[in-house]
């Protein structure tokens, strides 16, 4: 059996409807940032005084920290129309093609998980992004040729959390490239007042400021512990979320201090048993808690090492004194634990 974790960056689809209701539309209404945003409003306003298209964007980091939301705002505030489709979801390039001859001027077309696109619907989108036109094969065989049919003007918004995995010619295509950090202690309990507004949920700040240290910097972290400790005040107290409630209500998901949850505790118990606190490979990491290694590649060691827990070496990764720190041990002697790296919330 496998349990939801609540920390996971997946999206279930009940999930949905809370992520709809207090997903920010606008610029002003999108906390944390700060340079991406005003990056981004300087090209919107630009794009705007010229009656042009925004310029090609190509938005990175971890996952939940709002990339979908941060394209869709771009359309909204270009008053365009967007189109919402994914790397895997366009399989041949003639699907490429059609979705793109489907859109007006100005309109954005918003490429999730861009670094999963085939070679051949790569190729299609370089002319579209560069010279606005599709170079469309008739024919087959010796007598084939390419025929050149012009499309809008576009703007292509692409989401990854691999920037790594682009190829270089389609990097090249972006015109502006931002990239998405964890947010701050502040900036997440911002996010979760507004989202207790949109909601209805009564939360004292004493509560707001213990969900956001344990929500990774995560903003869809953030709103998720939110409706569980609004359920838990729900059922113990009397629907107002207190600092204590929230403690329990985290306590009860196995949520510690710093936000980590069981299988985070169990791969650093892992690495400290097993391995002295490493170097530890990505692979061996994986099969100890059972994850595939994308998924502690993506989601689970970026904020350890965030946080300073973790750090990489050359040899794999290994726990820092901070890490044995953490799980309340001392390094074993003769290890080297790594240097802690500044962590997320001590700057
Ligand atoms: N700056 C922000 N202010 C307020 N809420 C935010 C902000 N960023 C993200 N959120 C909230 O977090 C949720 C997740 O954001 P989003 O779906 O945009 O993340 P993502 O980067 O696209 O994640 P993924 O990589 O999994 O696709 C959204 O529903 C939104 O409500
Ligand atoms: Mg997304």
């Amino acid at each position: 059996m496998t349990i939801e974790r609540v920390t996971s960056v997946e999206v279930a689809d009940e999930e949905l409807a809370l992520e709809s209701t207090v997903r920010p539309r606008r610029l002003d209404e999108f906390a944390g940032q700060e340079r991406v945003k005003e990056n981004l409003a300087i090209l919107l306003d630009a794009a705007k005084h010229r009656s042009e298209p925004v310029d090609h964007v190509l938005l990175y980091g971890p996952p939940g920290l709002g990339k979908t939301t941060l394209a869709n705002i771009v359309a909204a505030e270009m008053g365009a129309q967007i189109r919402t489709t994914s790397g895997p979801a366009i399989e041949r390039a003639g699907d490429l093609a059609a979705v793109l001859t489907s859109l007006g001027t100005g309109d954005v077309l918003f490429i999730d998980e861009i670094h999963r696109l085939s070679h051949a619907v790569e190729e299609i989108l370089y002319p579209a992004m560069e010279d606005f036109a599709l170079d469309v094969v008739l024919g087959k065989g010796p007598g084939a040729r390419t025929v050149r049919l012009q499309i809008e003007r576009v703007t292509v918004i692409g989401a990854t959390t691999r920037v790594g995995s682009i190829t270089g010619p389609l990097r090249d295509r972006f015109g502006v490239t931002y990239r998405l950090d964890y947010y701050t202690q502040p900036e997440l309990e911002r996010i979760l007042r507004r989202s207790a507004d949109l909601l209805g949920v009564a939360m004292s700040d004493d509560a707001a400021r213990l969900v956001a240290g344990r929500s990774r910097g995560t903003p869809r972290i953030a709103n998720r512990l939110l409706k569980r400790v609004r359920d838990y005040a729900q059922v113990r107290g009397d629907g107002k979320v207190t600092e204590s409630l929230a403690a329990d209500a985290l306590g009860l998901l196995e949520i510690d201090a710093r936000g980590l949850d069981a299988m985070d505790r169990q791969l650093l118990q892992a690495m400290a048993d097993h391995h002295a606190g490493g170097p530890v490979g990505l692979a061996t990491m994986a099969a100890t808690v059972s994850e595939p290694i994308e998924t502690i590649e993506d989601v689970v060691e970026p904020y350890l090492m965030q946080i300073g827990l973790l750090a990489r070496t050359q040899r794999g990764r290994q726990l820092t004194a901070s890490g044995w720190e953490h799980l309340g041990r001392t390094p074993p002697p003769g290890s080297t634990a790594a240097a802690a790296q500044p962590g997320l919330f001590d700057t």
